[in-house]
């Protein structure tokens, strides 16, 4: 395969107009476009704007003594058992404002923008109580009115029990979760509802339940899946039409299998497989013979995956799970646009919104095989910058 195949990377032009591509192709552009203001962008590579397709971006507090005692020995799990881990950063969310969480997030999403990333997807979960859910996601929509960035938010109330409800899973959700959600809902705040399906979450029974309540409000699925054990979750996903099941480190081909027939985007995330220093890898063969879409993003969490750079995404998918630096940049433009819902960017094609990077490299190769270098020379949203 020649550099940067499989990609369609051609030697060409584009002209933008509004807030969408109007035309691309190869050579120079056509006659129609000889009056409209040129720019030239001098032989540089043109890609989609990367979307991060999975954050946890709206959080208060930060985990470093956790990552400590990691080192020292305790396992995330461990943590988590003894109360610590998510719940932690419960408790220093739920003592924060909208406005005060918004500006908690907004040095990571300037890290995620800088690297060009147009599309951010930002999850709930860290209140699991009404009005800390309710100000997460209204931090979430603000942050996409203080940035030229898009925003795409996720309920995820069914993240972890909170401690009123310890050993009451079932009750937290018919008591709080669905509330909330519904709530969120008419305030227009959820374009799409997480889970988090596992040994210390939810089981796939209660997750249905979720998915049930979302189905009734016409919101999309998604689901953190087969991360630590193999519990169900994708099945469940890939049952349910999902847009996306997350990290699947421990998905086997069968659940590959039933992703692919249910068009459910495969969303890896090397920042927590490297973080908590896993071992066991995604399928990643699996979902390739299957045809899965795989979709890559940073998870940015205080806990599992403190991560704001999607380019080290890209290094990392790559490194650690052996895809090719093609398939790296489809996983944070084409298919994270897929795993978010989105059909009008993720691409550069007419018609598209006009969310691109321009980038110093000579070739698309060169994005994913750089450690902590920045190349983007210019981030354009919406036809602007
Ligand atoms: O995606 N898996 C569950 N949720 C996050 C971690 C959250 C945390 O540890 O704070 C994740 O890895
Ligand atoms: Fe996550």
């Amino acid at each position: 395969m020649p550099p940067g195949g499989g990609i369609g990377l051609i030697d060409g032009a584009l002209a933008l107009s509004g807030d969408r591509i109007a035309w691309v192709g190869t050579g120079d552009l056509p006659r129609d476009y000889a009056n409209w203001p040129a720019e030239d962008l001098g032989g540089r590579l043109v890609t989609p704007a990367p979307i991060d397709c999975h954050t946890h971006l709206v959080f208060g507090g930060n985990r470093a003594r956790e990552f400590e005692m990691r080192l020292e020995g305790a396992s995330y799990e461990d943590i988590a058992r003894a109360g610590g881990g998510i719940l932690s950063t419960v408790s220093a969310t739920r003592a924060l404002t909208a406005e005060a969480l918004a500006q908690a997030a907004l040095p990571r999403l300037d890290a995620l923008i800088a690297e060009g990333v147009a599309t951010v997807e930002i999850k709930s979960g860290y209140g699991l109580d009404r009005d800390t859910e309710l100000n997460m996601l209204r931090a979430a929509r603000a942050l996409g009115r203080m940035r030229p960035v898009r925003v795409v938010t996720s309920f995820l109330g069914a993240h972890a029990v909170p401690p009123d409800y310890a050993g009451r899973a079932a009750d937290y959700l018919s008591e709080i979760c669905f509330p909330t959600l519904r709530a969120a809902h008419d305030e227009g705040l959820v374009d799409a509802v997480d889970g988090f399906c596992e040994g210390i979450a939810f089981s796939p029974d209660q997750i249905a339940r979720v998915f049930a309540v979302a189905a009734e409000l016409g919101l999309p699925v998604k689901l953190h899946a087969e991360q630590l054990s193999n519990t169900g979750g994708t099945a469940l996903a890939a049952r349910a039409g999902a847009l996306s099941a997350d990290h699947l480190e421990h998905a086997t081909a069968a659940d590959a299998a039933a992703l692919a027939a249910a068009g459910t985007v495969a969303v890896l995330l090397p920042g927590a497989f490297y973080t908590l220093r896993e071992t066991r890898l995604p399928p990643v063969a699996a979902f390739r013979e299957a045809g899965v879409a795989i979709a890559l993003a940073t998870d940015c969490n205080p806990g599992s995956s403190p991560l704001a750079s999607i380019l080290l995404v890209m290094n990392m998918g790559c490194t650690l799970f052996r895809l090719t630096p093609a398939e790296a940049l489809a996983g944070v433009t084409r298919h994270a646009a897929a795993a978010l819902g989105l059909t009008d960017c993720g691409a550069i094609a007419p018609g598209l919104r006009a969310d691109l990077a321009v980038w110093d490299v000579g070739e698309p190769a060169e994005l994913a095989y750089r450690v902590g270098f920045n190349p983007l020379h210019r981030r354009i949203f919406g036809g602007r910058g």
